[in-house]
């Protein structure tokens, strides 16, 4: 194309199909193709799904703008309209001053010096699910992994102790997970009030899901002195400026995408770095080294952990090269512009962690796991939004502490405990994309005592 004064500037990217634009690339391989599109287009690229176009950023120095710098005139983006039906319109997803108060009130939960009275619940919760593993056996590490941070969540948070809540949520978020992801991919979702075989299950999964969440509360309101000062009782006695507190319809929003947000991610962040451990035996080894080096045999605690300094690096380079949002996205709601580009009002920008991580110029040798590469403060010499795995600005993920001590906890507490090796005649290890990024067969072990 020729440069004009209009078009100098202008954004390219790949042509796609006249009516669905670039939906079927994407839709193939989501992961593939937003991180082909930086190696052809650079730091932002214009894509088109459907009728709406829509820019695809990379550009760490843009991305700044984008969530930080001129966050005020976005909100989350309005493809996630879909991702509501099951979230609702919690913290994650609300906009303006009831995103303000909420996050403020649980802010305080998820502080740095706060997630360290945690510590204890989490080590205890751990040594839990390894008593019920024997020496010998083959078990899909993913799904005890998933255990373990969904009563992390249940237990810190809520002060919930059954294992049956956990069962009532996770068994319908499966199905949820699934269609969720393909009706977000789908030009045209068939609507739900149309009864097909896979909307009257998917319609199911939601009511259940919903039915376990409102158990939850109702629970707690009949038994208010429990769990006094946690976050669940914070949320149940706030009130806004008028003096009105949240319905219910709120507080189930607010417990469901703690629950969700908080135990997915964290679950896959640990399954992956397992995965490489187990196929890179110096990783392991240097693990094994701090852990003997630091802990010596004993569970991490409140203040130990801090010191595990190559086991973070390990769970950060995890991070970087599987970030469990792939993808996420903002839309405008004014014009603006975003370096050199004007971003209309109701247009849409899509960012993808997953790739910004690939970038060479950052991270050489990108697709290589290399712990190594964080030592000596990397994250001070790149640029602020070059490493996004919780994203940033004021709607980054706020169990970003929280969750990087669980981690740390869990891989030191199985590591120091059981020598896991894959399982013979292991499934290919492959990325499942939907609405986080997950190995598709889940990791097996072979655990044996150490
Ligand atoms: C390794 C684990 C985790 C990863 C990789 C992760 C990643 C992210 C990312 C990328 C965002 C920002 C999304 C965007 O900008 O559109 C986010 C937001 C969020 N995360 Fe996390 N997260 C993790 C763990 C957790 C945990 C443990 C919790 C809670 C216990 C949590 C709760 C949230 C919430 C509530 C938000 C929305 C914040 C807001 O909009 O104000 N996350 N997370």
């Amino acid at each position: 194309m020729k440069a004009t004064a209009e078009n100098r500037y202008a954004p390219q990217g790949p042509k796609g199909s006249w009516l669905s634009g670039n939906l079927m690339e994407y839709r193939q391989d989501p992961v593939g193709f937003l991180t082909e599109l930086q190696k052809d287009y650079g730091g932002v690229a214009q894509i088109r799904f459907g009728p709406q176009k829509m820019y695809v950023i990379y550009d760490p120095i843009l991305l700044k703008e984008v969530l930080l710098t001129k966050q005020e005139h976005f909100i989350k983006l309005k493809a996630f309209k879909e991702a509501r039906l099951f979230v609702g319109d919690g913290v994650a997803t609300s906009t303006g001053e009831k995103h303000k108060r909420v996050r403020k009130l649980m802010q305080p939960y998820f502080t740095r010096a706060h997630i360290q009275t945690y510590a204890e619940q989490m080590v205890q919760i751990v040594n839990d699910e390894l008593e019920r593993w024997l020496p010998g056996e083959r078990r899909i590490l993913t799904e005890d992994i998933s255990n373990i941070t969904f009563a992390v969540i249940a237990k810190t948070l809520f002060s919930l102790e059954d294992d049956g809540y956990a069962r009532a949520i996770r068994e319908p978020y499966e199905l949820i997970n699934r269609m969720c992801s393909e009706r977000m991919r789908s030009l045209l979702p068939v609507p739900l009030f149309i009864s097909t075989a896979k909307n009257r299950a998917y319609k199911t999964a939601l009511n259940e899901l919903d039915q376990a969440v409102y158990a939850i509360l109702q629970q707690r309101k009949n038994n208010p002195e429990q769990g006094a000062g946690d976050l669940l009782s914070v949320l149940l006695s706030a009130k806004d400026d008028s003096g009105a507190g949240m319905t219910d319809q709120e507080l189930r929003d607010e417990l469901m995408i703690i629950f969700i947000a908080g135990h997915e991610t964290s679950a896959n962040v640990l399954s992956w770095a397992f995965s490489y451990i187990l196929q890179q035996p110096e990783v392991e080894e240097k693990l094994y080294e701090e852990w003997d080096r630091v802990l010596g045999g004993s569970d991490p605690t409140d203040t130990t952990y801090m010191q595990l300094t190559y086991t973070q690096n390990v769970l950060r380079e995890a991070m970087r090269l599987r970030s469990p949002s792939f993808f996420t996205g903002r839309s405008a709601t004014a014009d603006v512009e975003i370096g050199h580009i004007t971003v209309k009002k109701g247009q849409s920008i899509l960012f993808s962690p997953y790739a910004i991580h690939q970038n060479p110029e950052y991270f050489p040798d990108p697709l290589s796991f290399i712990p190594e590469r964080f030592e000596n403060d990397l994250l001070k010499r790149i640029p602020q939004f070059a490493y996004i795995p919780f994203g940033g600005g004021p709607r980054g993920c706020i169990g970003n502490h929280f969750a990087m001590m669980e981690m740390v906890i869990a891989l030191c507490m199985i590591g120091q405990r059981y020598r896991l090796i894959l399982a013979p005649a292991h499934p290919p290890i492959e990325m499942e994309a939907l609405m986080t990024l997950r190995p598709k067969h889940g990791i097996q072990v072979i655990v044996n005592s150490r």
